[in-house]
């Protein structure tokens, strides 16, 4: 943004009308040029398909797997002329959690309220399906790609192949890392994420408090998926609030898992996160309760739940709970108290920020970015637009949640 200012301000407006135009235009010569370009692919890919017997191509079962033969379809697809949109590939992880079928399903209407047409796929956290599913997406001529990654490190390729075919891809809520092919990236602040976890915890655990009185509570962190750029950055932010209180033993992590490495629980787990909580609760918290489960996930909450039912806390020693996306289950579990708080991510505004960059690469024009520094993913840094996540826990929800109709008052059961 800052940099986006700084042309505004030294470039004539009469440029930057020229510029505006040339853009449009621009933008409808790449866009021929891209369908063009994918009918082409499209039977490439097609021929290599029919010829290479594919592995990638066996093996993965879209979620929305398209049951026409492809190779008369792709070429058909590709080849028409998307006179109200275009066609846009939506690759998301899993239908495993909540969240990810709401950003589906908010960015399939947004898309086609704007007339394109939406190839939406769920991977199942397959990351080989994955692949498959954004490979079919560029030979069925999609013009524009939105990935939400499972592991980014495999897509390069498969990215790289979108780039030669010019057809331009937006990270959804997860960076897109190695690659230059990526154009924009919509998000929330994912370390702002973690440093609002943290300081969730300082405060309503008063940790400066307890520092003064000399008294401390145990804590114990379950971290996201390692190959998630959010998950490292979440941690980061945890830490930059909560690291000086474990130094000075105001907080005890009794497992000594602290670090990113220990506590990261690979495609963000929620059986994982349940097995490490029995564990620690058998083998460190058999003396002495848990006071503060760390989580990064409201799926992980769930897990902690679960296992600390097991181990029979009840509401008079139940720790504090943290997680992040405020999911239904979980929003009703901080009314009922047995998760303390979550971060409010509004997915339908994640899902309008990246349609106005969909708009962007698909019409030449110029999307709202607000930072074109934090976001570097060892090959470039990626322009990106980051919403601004927000803690709930039961004093607020009512007004945050149903008051912003993320969801009703009938959903929550009140
Ligand atoms: C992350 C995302 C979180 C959470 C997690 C598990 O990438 O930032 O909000 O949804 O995935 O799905």
């Amino acid at each position: 943004m800052k940099k986006y200012n700084f042309l505004y301000k030294i470039v004539p407006s009469v440029q930057l009308v020229n510029t505006t135009f040339q853009k449009n235009i621009l933008g409808r010569i790449t866009k021929m040029k891209r369908k063009v370009l994918s009918a082409i692919l499209a039977v490439a890919m097609v021929a290599t398909m029919m010829v290479g017997c594919g592995s990638k191509e066996e093996t993965a079962a879209p979620a929305e797997t398209k049951t026409e033969a492809p190779a008369d379809k792709a070429t058909e697809e590709a080849a028409k002329t998307t006179e109200a949109g275009g066609k846009i590939g939506v690759a998301m992880p899993t239908q495993s959690s909540e969240r990810w079928i709401n950003d589906g399903a908010n960015m399939k209407a947004q898309l086609e309220a704007l007339g394109y047409e939406v190839d939406l796929q769920y991977a199942e956290d397959d990351v080989q399906m994955q692949v498959s599913q954004i490979e079919n997406m560029i030979a069925a001529g999609a013009e524009c790609l939105v990935i939400a990654s499972i592991d980014s490190s495999a897509l390069v390729n498969v990215e790289a192949q979108a780039k030669s075919a010019n057809i331009p891809i937006i990270a959804y809520d997860r960076l897109l890392m190695d690659t230059d092919a990526v154009s924009y990236y919509a998000s929330f602040d994912n370390e702002g994420v973690g440093t609002a976890i943290g300081e969730y915890v300082k405060t309503a655990k008063d940790l400066e408090g307890a520092r003064a009185a000399g008294e401390s509570y145990t804590i114990e962190f379950f971290m996201g998926s390692p190959d998630d750029n959010n998950a490292v950055l979440l941690h980061r932010g945890v830490m930059g609030v909560l690291q000086e209180y474990l130094d000075d033993g105001t907080l005890v992590c009794k497992t000594g898992r602290t670090s990113f490495e220990d506590t990261c629980i690979l495609r963000w787990s929620q059986e994982t996160a349940q097995q490490w909580c029995e564990n620690y609760l058998t083998g460190f918290y058999a003396d002495e309760d848990l006071d503060i489960a760390c989580t990064a996930f409201d799926g992980f909450a769930y897990g902690v739940k679960a296992a600390l039912q097991g181990a029979g806390y009840t509401a008079e020693n139940w720790p504090l709970v943290t997680g992040q996306d405020a999911e239904l289950m979980a929003c009703k579990n901080i009314l009922d108290g047995t998760q303390t708080m979550s971060i409010y991510k509004d997915t339908r505004l994640l899902a309008e920020k990246c349609v106005t960059m969909v708009e962007a690469v698909m019409k030449g024009t110029e999307p709202e970015i607000n930072d074109t520094e934090t976001y570097n993913n060892n090959t470039i840094v990626v322009p990106s637009y980051l919403c601004t996540p927000v803690a709930v826990d039961k004093a607020n929800l009512e007004e945050l949640i149903i008051g912003g109709n993320y969801y009703t008052k009938e959903q929550l059961g009140l």
